[in-house]
């Protein structure tokens, strides 16, 4: 199925072909990385609508008494804290671990959950990668929050995200389809990482090919754009260089100007309620 029209079509062959003949591209720095990560998110629906659903199907799904959590690439912890405040609500106890190898972003996981660690809840952060680190029948609920494009080999990372649950544990993986804003991210992604990117196909390629038993639920969520175009402001540069993962000022007028014509066609709405979708899938494995 193709889902853009002509136009939109040429502009990504564009695109494709304008990063394509990029020496490099640098990924952003963990400092800037982190900022620009959390005005991304303070403009887009997407969290909300995520944590709404989480709360209602998995965690209220959890058992009373005590679970341990894994969040694979927390960031700030902006996203666990709401996780974890809806467990304790209704667990005996809970002890929540995050692996992120970004400093900045690991101390204020730290500084954010600690908040809520009492003698019901632990709290703690490894500054690693996954994948470093062995775990096995561990967990209750393990969760990649938009986390698993960054790993070096997914099919692994699932793999080893299964071992680590207890059995009846429930793996929870959320990623974006390849589609609308999201194709762009996934241009850039591919020569900046030097291999393909992951989106939703990819999971359900690996589920499929392991023969698990998931289910997937599509979120659809729209990012408020009206800072994107036209006049710069500094939010409206974070939730750019978040969208294309590196800073659009340092790229070819050429491809930034496509970039921001296909980041155009996309937009719905007007004025102040200028959007961009950006829909979002959850997977969901539950370990036999
Ligand atoms: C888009 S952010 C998502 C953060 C958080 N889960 C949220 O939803 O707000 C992706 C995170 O994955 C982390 N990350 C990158 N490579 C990783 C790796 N190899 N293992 C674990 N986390 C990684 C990044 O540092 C970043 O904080």
């Amino acid at each position: 199925m193709n889902l853009y029209t002509s136009h939109q079509n040429k502009i990504i062959g564009s695109i494709d072909q304008a990063v394509t003949n990029l020496a490099q591209i640098h990924p952003l720095d963990n400092s800037y990385y982190a900022q620009c990560l959390e005005i991304f998110e303070a403009n887009s629906d997407q969290r909300l609508g995520l944590l709404g659903w989480l709360e209602a199907n998995i965690v209220a799904n959890m058992s009373q008494d005590a679970n341990a959590i894994l969040s694979v690439g927390c960031g700030t912890g902006a996203f666990d804290e709401c996780i974890l405040e809806y467990a304790r609500a209704r667990m005996k106890r809970v002890t929540y671990l995050g692996i992120e190898p970004n400093e900045i972003s690991a101390a204020e996981f730290s500084q954010t959950m600690d908040k809520q660690a009492s003698a019901q809840v632990d709290v703690s952060v490894l500054l690693q990668k996954f994948g470093e680190q062995v775990f096995e029948n561990e967990f209750d609920l393990i969760l990649f929050i938009h986390s698993i494009y960054y790993l070096e080999d997914r099919n692994d990372a699932i793999d080893a995200a299964l071992k680590a649950l207890k059995p009846g544990g429930e793996l929870i993986i959320v990623i974006a389809p390849d589609e609308e804003l999201n194709t762009v991210a996934n241009l850039m992604w591919q020569r900046q990482m030097e291999q393909n990117s992951w989106f939703s196909d990819d999971v359900r390629a690996h589920f499929d090919a392991r023969g698990l038993v998931y289910s997937e639920t599509r979120v659809s969520a729209n990012l408020n754009a009206k800072e994107c175009f036209g006049e710069s402001t500094e939010a409206g540069r974070n939730i750019v260089d978040f969208i294309v993962q590196t800073r659009a000022d340092q790229l070819p007028t050429g491809l930034r100007n496509d970039i921001s014509d296909f980041l155009m066609s996309i937009t719905q709405g007007q004025g102040a309620a200028t959007c961009l979708p950006h829909p979002v899938d959850i997977f969901r494995c539950k370990k036999p």
